[in-house]
């Protein structure tokens, strides 16, 4: 998988997540072949992704979606997201997929593995459209990637800076107007 570099702002194209996300999408079926997954989106950021990737796979599934506190705000003593929305599945005995929009420092996720896993599924993995892996502090790996970024803050296709920019098609490393 390569590193991938800004063009005219743009970092990765509508062309382009489309063409990772259909590949994705075929590797998870062949991986989940004969098997009814529980795709877990993480909300809000997720939607986008997780509307196009569920359209690529063509088995049996089911989704589900969680929300924890947002991105910089307060956490509970453990340093864990509060869960402010939580799953209406039981998924003991589920072969879970959770799909994120983008790893940073993991701290999310690694927490989620953790409450998820407490749940008994009959397997977890993560399937993540971007990674920041130079931001990681917490011990988390995805098992499905679809691009490796550097450390920019982007936006778009479902991820937001202050809520906005979410339906942008593209995804663009944000810059501030100031
Ligand atoms: P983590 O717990 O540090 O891995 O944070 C992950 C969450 O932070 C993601 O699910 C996003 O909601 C948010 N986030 C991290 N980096 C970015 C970014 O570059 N743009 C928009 N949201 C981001
Ligand atoms: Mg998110």
């Amino acid at each position: 998988m390569n590193n991938i570099t800004p063009e005219n702002g743009i970092l990765i194209s509508e062309t382009e997540l489309k063409n990772r996300t259909a590949e994705l999408g075929s590797t998870i079926c062949r991986d989940y072949a004969g098997k009814n997954p529980l795709l877990i989106g993480i909300l809000k950021g997720c939607i986008v992704f997780l509307s196009d990737l569920m359209r690529e796979i063509d088995l049996p599934l089911d989704i589900d979606f969680m929300s924890v506190s947002s991105y910089g705000s307060s956490t509970v003593s453990n340093g864990c997201p509060d869960i402010r929305y939580d799953l209406h599945t039981n998924i003991r005995n589920r072969h879970v997929l959770i799909v994120e929009d983008i790893i940073d420092s993991g701290n999310t996720l690694f927490c989620l593995r953790q409450e998820l896993l407490k749940r008994y599924p009959a397997s977890l993995k993560i399937c993540t459209l971007l990674d920041k892996p130079s931001r990681r502090t917490a011990s988390i790996q995805p098992d499905y990637t679809g691009f490796v970024i550097d450390d920019y803050f982007i936006v778009g296709y479902g991820l937001d800076y202050n809520e906005k920019f979410r339906n942008q098609k593209f995804i663009s490393i944000y810059s501030d107007p100031t």
